[in-house]
């Protein structure tokens, strides 16, 4: 995979490929997912566009014909929510369900449907993430390691993730976070030690060292595994996967899991007494949702056979609505946790990536003032609009910019003029010459046949 110009033809062989399959039209099952929201603020159209994203791809199938259903949830631990909490003055759980239920408000509002919607701070999720990985250290893929981390003396705590800023080693970006640097073409997982300039983003005072202990997952064990996935997953952006490849090429590091914080998921029970203050690192239980939202959902449908019936079948389509900065926990972390579970989970099947969306060329900020937020956008104008809009402009290639004369552009051409025009003819049309009801079919002519083959949906 030195040379991506084979994977690119590869790329090419697999769509068509797709296609061909598609042309078959036997009835499938998929589990269709996104991106959990962090709860530490309200959402903004890039991120809602990864929810709209699942519900249409949903629909879709559905209508296909289809066995889907569409699960995602509020991502409630983690320094984000540590960090806004302390802002507000109010404790993580209390900020993280104030904007949990805001978000359920305005999935309604955006006409978003979910089969489950949930909170990462759930019995079940919680549960089923420290069984997930008391069998991954059971099957041997986390090493203890003694090391040295961040410590603000003056806030007095380990300055784990987004706890600690700098500059990125790898871009040279300011304002890299302890976990990631957060220029977009750059996007790699840090260490925080490896940070230049390190400082608390509390306190913006330089942090000290000290000792801490933490399990580390063995990525690097997953290599071939993975650069095998990566190659042979056709739906996987073409612009991500050289990325991705070139990432395990470069070496794969083993990752703490642990934390020295106190809101999120206890270790105590996955790694014993001695990490009962600790909790797991956000990323590494937030992914396993996509696995445990389909477990509540189960639960609460009194068929607890259906989590199986959909995760546990090699043949189940996964697929993953996220945004760009979100790849390599989606395309690395998490097929390398499925195989380290070893417990039959199929590997993700698509992974659904979009570019930002900007605003006036400036990427989202809220403490910037920059960009419109979910609950905005409705406001002003009906879902509908914002629906068809985020979808037609979807960014998959390259970072889109929202113009309001673009957006009304948009509305008032294809949305009012080409397919409003359309169904008020087709809704006439049936009025004036059917007395207002469709006619049964008669029998198709062999063009009407030839013509509904090439259609995707099962009619
Ligand atoms: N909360 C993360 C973000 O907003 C996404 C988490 S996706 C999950 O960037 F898979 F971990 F749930
Ligand atoms: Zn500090």
């Amino acid at each position: 995979y030195g040379d991506h110009r084979d994977l690119h033809r590869l790329i090419r062989r697999q769509r068509q490929m797709c296609i061909r399959d598609r042309n078959k039209r036997s009835k499938e099952k998929y589990v269709v997912t996104c991106a959990w929201p962090y709860v530490n603020t309200i959402p903004h159209l890039g991120t809602f566009l990864h929810l709209l994203s699942g519900d249409v791809i949903t629909r879709y199938l559905k209508i296909k014909g289809d066995e889907a259903i569409y699960v995602s949830g509020s991502d409630t631990h983690g320094t984000p929510v540590i960090v806004a909490a302390e802002k507000e003055g109010i404790p993580p759980k209390e900020l993280a369900f104030k904007y949990h239920n805001i978000i359920l408000r305005l999935l309604k509002e955006w006409n978003i449907d979910f089969t489950n919607y949930t909170h990462t701070h759930n019995e079940v999720h919680i549960d089923f993430v420290q069984g997930f990985y008391k069998k991954v250290h059971k099957n041997g893929y986390f090493k203890l390691k003694e090391s040295k981390q961040f410590f603000c003396n003056h806030c007095n705590r380990f300055l784990p993730d987004r706890f600690v800023e700098g500059t990125c080693p790898h871009c040279h970006h300011q304002g890299a976070r302890g976990d990631q640097c957060v220029n977009p073409e750059c996007g790699k997982i840090l260490k925080p030690t490896e940070l230049i300039d390190p400082y608390c983003a509390t306190c913006k005072n330089p942090p000290i060292l000290k000792k801490t202990e933490h399990w580390y997952f063995d990525l690097p064990k997953f290599e071939n595994q993975l650069k095998d996935f990566i190659i042979s997953t056709p739906h996987i952006p073409a612009n991500a996967k050289p990325k991705m490849l070139d990432m395990i090429k470069e070496g794969l590091v083993a990752r703490p899991f642990t934390r020295d914080l106190k809101w999120g998921i206890p270790a105590g029970p996955i790694f014993g007494d001695k990490f009962k203050d600790k909790v797991l690192y956000v990323w590494t239980e937030a992914v396993l949702g996509y696995l445990s939202a389909v477990k509540e959902w189960a639960i609460k449908e009194n068929k607890p056979e259906l989590f199986e019936y959909f995760w546990k079948d090699k043949k189940t389509k996964t697929v993953f609505c996220i945004g760009k900065d979100n790849n390599i926990f989606h395309i690395i972390l998490f097929p390398a946790l499925l195989m380290a579970v070893n417990d039959g989970y199929p590997l993700p099947y698509a992974i659904s990536t979009t570019q930002f969306i900007m605003f006036r060329e400036k990427a989202f900020s809220k403490s910037q003032g920059i960009g419109l937020w979910a609950n905005e956008a409705t406001a002003i104008l009906p879902a509908s609009y914002w629906r068809y809009y985020l979808i037609y402009t979807r960014p998959e290639l390259k970072d889109s910019n929202f113009e309001w004369s673009e957006f009304a552009k948009i509305v008032n051409s294809n949305l009012n003029d080409t397919i409003g025009n359309f169904i008020h003819r087709t809704i006439s049309f049936i009025t004036r010459s059917f007395e207002g009801k469709i006619p049964a079919r008669g029998k198709l002519t062999h063009d009407e046949k030839k013509l509904l083959s090439l259609s995707l949906i099962h009619i």
